[in-house]
């Protein structure tokens, strides 16, 4: 455990939430102004990212031999040919979504809780860039939807009734993302947050997200820095440093939505990245938000994923919500 760390950063319950609300994205210039940091970047992100594939391949093994483990993981075969340099150095301040719910993000290295679905162990570096450099202690702030499509906090909205008939349903003609008060329950399943250690890594398990109507499969993805928590892990301050979203290949999704229990979720058609009318402007400025994905039993997905991704962050780029 790294509570070590994390004590200094343990504050007393007393501010009142902050409920950002709806941003603008960015203005073309400053996207590409951090697009030209990220390329310079380029290199770095590579390197990074082999070190990081290359440690787990030697922990498998290591495990492989030392224990009755049934899998190992072979450096020489990844499930990318090369390493994808550019892997998600984020798109800068995509929107966050409906279904942010800050009181339900708590700190831990598992978010699964009992959701069922194909374990995924995300396993996210930062790089400050600045310099190119990881970052540590950067919290990663994840949430997504489980295998058929709900929120936890939102588990009251069907998954598969667009936004706005949602909304009518509701009777809200008012809607502000963040501020209008949506939540239906106190779950927090597939939410969860996690500090980068000292080489500007952190890993979240988690389970393989399904779909929800009009949106291609993804997990929302924030940084902070400067964070500070409540006793019960939830964050009370930070500087938001880039919110985004995540992706996938559709040739793996494809493999995994034919799975139980996503081959459930039969009241809709998934909407592929192709459709997707967030995921172009999660590549504005050349940025790749897929994850790069190693199964853990080739043979067998059902064994779990996992994925690869780098975020850079510009962190004088502080967002601003409105609270
Ligand atoms: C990608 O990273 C690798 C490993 O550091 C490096 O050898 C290669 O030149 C990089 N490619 C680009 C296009 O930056
Ligand atoms: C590992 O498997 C071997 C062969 O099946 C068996 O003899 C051994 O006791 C097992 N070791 C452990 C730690 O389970
Ligand atoms: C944590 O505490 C805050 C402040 O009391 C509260 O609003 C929030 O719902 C709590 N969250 C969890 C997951 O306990
Ligand atoms: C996802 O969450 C909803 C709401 O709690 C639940 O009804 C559904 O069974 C969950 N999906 C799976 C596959 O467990
Ligand atoms: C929305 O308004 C209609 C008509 O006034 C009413 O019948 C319905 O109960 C309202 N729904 C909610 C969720 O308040
Ligand atoms: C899914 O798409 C197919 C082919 O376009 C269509 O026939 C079917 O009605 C759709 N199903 C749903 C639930 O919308």
């Amino acid at each position: 455990m790294h509570f070590s760390k994390l004590i200094f950063t343990l504050l007393v319950a007393g501010t009142a939430v902050a409920h950002p609300g709806p941003h603008d994205i960015l203005p073309r210039a400053e996207i590409q102004r951090r697009s030209g940091m990220a390329k310079r970047c380029a290199s770095h992100v590579g390197s990074f990212n082999q070190r990081r594939m290359a440690k787990r391949a030697m922990q498998k093994r290591w495990e492989g031999s030392g224990h009755n483990t049934t899998f190992e993981i072979v450096t020489e075969a990844p499930y990318y040919e090369t390493i994808q340099n550019n892997t998600c150095v984020l798109t800068p301040e995509v929107t966050r979504g409906p279904y942010v719910w800050p009181r339900s993000q708590t700190l831990r290295q598992d978010m699964a809780e009992d959701q069922p679905g194909v374990p995924l162990w995300l396993d996210i570096g930062v790089l400050d860039m600045a310099t190119c450099d990881p970052l540590p202690n950067a919290l990663l702030d994840l949430w997504h939807c489980n295998a058929t499509g709900s929120y936890s906090s939102f588990t009251g909205l069907s998954p598969n009734t667009p936004f706005e008939t949602l909304l009518s349903e509701l009777n809200v003609t008012d809607y502000d993302m963040g501020v209008t008060d949506l939540h239906t329950d106190d779950t927090t399943w597939l939410r969860g947050m996690w500090p980068t250690n000292e080489d500007g890594v952190m890993e979240m398990k988690t389970i393989f997200p399904g779909f929800y109507v009009e949106r291609a499969i993804h997990i929302h993805a924030q940084v902070h820095t400067d964070w500070t928590v409540r006793e019960n892990g939830t964050i009370i301050a930070s500087n938001t440093v880039s919110t985004g979203q995540l992706y996938f290949e559709e040739e793996l999704e494809q493999k995994i939505m034919s799975m139980e229990p996503y081959v459930s979720h039969t009241q809709i058609n998934r909407t592929t990245n192709a459709e997707d009318t967030v995921f172009p402007e999660d590549l504005e400025g050349g940025y790749n938000p897929v994850v790069s994905v190693v199964p853990v039993d080739e043979d067998d997905l059902s064994k779990g994923l996992i994925g690869y991704i780098t975020i850079g962050v510009d962190t004088t780029a502080i967002e601003t919500f409105s609270k």
